[in-house]
């Protein structure tokens, strides 16, 4: 996937991964970057800055999403990458109410699939396009503290197999974005399980994740993992899930005092 001369589309583009991904892709000699938020004045504000198109959109709304794909092909053409990149998390488990399940379903899972339903029947036709999501490090292992955000990003990085799996051969891309903890505004509160035991196994900064966006989508690799150690972990919890789960149950404790 060349990012130089590319139509990209960026979600959760006005702040943290998003922001800096936006920002790596005008640098890289993207033709146009349009930087998609539910918070609009973010949106446009991060447009601004790095010269791109800013779009107050919310990911969850299938009709705003058409209009939008029609907008950029109206306006400059075939999108050539969309970064599904918006996300939502929530701190606690069992006791969440439903309203709290289906929000982090909605953001995390149902807008990549609403995204693809108009988008791969066109990338289908073009013979290709790039779809990057942005799942999590706890799409692969799990997140301690957060029933919701562990599973929906399993159910992410099970769509973007999926795709890969049934459109790889029709000329579509899928990127699998795994990071563990970086430092933006989703990670900032204190005293939360779910972002201390982030914040326990390392930070890195937005740009970090930015720089191995642009280097994973040079080379079409799927899984782009900004922590390389997450890929160990995830050998070590398919090798011996009993051992794995155990290690998770102390590291728990342990972070609980
Ligand atoms: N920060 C981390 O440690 C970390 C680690 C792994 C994965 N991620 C994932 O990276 C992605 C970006 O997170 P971030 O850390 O940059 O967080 P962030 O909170 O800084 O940015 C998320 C952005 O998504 C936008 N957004 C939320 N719901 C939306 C909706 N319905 N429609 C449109 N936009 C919406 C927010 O307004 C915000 O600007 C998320 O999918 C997150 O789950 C983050």
């Amino acid at each position: 996937m060349q990012i130089s001369g590319a139509t990209i589309v960026v979600t959760g583009g006005a702040s943290g991964i998003g922001k800096a991904m936006s920002r790596r892709f005008v640098e890289h000699g993207a033709a146009v970057v349009y930087v998609v938020d539910l918070d609009g004045p973010g949106a446009a504000a991060v447009a601004d800055e790095i010269g791109g198109v800013g779009v107050e959109l919310d990911v969850t709304d299938e009709a705003a999403i058409v209009n939008l794909i029609e907008q950029i092909e109206r306006d400059h053409g075939p999108i050539d990458l969309w970064c599904g990149n918006a996300g939502i998390g929530a701190n606690g488990g069992v006791e969440l109410d439903d309203d709290v399940w289906n929000a982090n379903w909605n953001v995390n899972v149902l807008a990549h699939v609403k995204a693809c339903r108009h988008l791969i029947p066109r990338w289908i036709a073009r013979g290709s396009g790039h779809l990057l999501i942005t799942a999590s490090a706890a799409g692969l292992l799990t997140n301690l503290g957060t029933a919701p955000y562990a599973v929906t990003k399993h159910g992410a990085v099970a769509f973007a197999e999926w795709v890969r799996i049934t459109h790889g051969n029709d000329g579509v891309g899928v990127s699998c974005l795994c990071p563990q903890g970086v430092r933006t505004p989703m990670t900032e509160a204190d005293g939360e399980l779910a972002i201390e035991v982030v914040k326990a196994m390392g930070m890195i900064e937005p740009e970090e994740v930015a720089d191995a966006v642009v280097a994973g989508l040079a080379e079409d690799a799927f899984l782009i993992l900004p922590h390389p150690e997450v890929a160990q972990f995830e050998q070590r919890r398919a090798g011996d899930r009993e051992r794995w789960l155990q290690g998770m149950q102390k590291l728990q404790a342990r972070l609980l005092g």
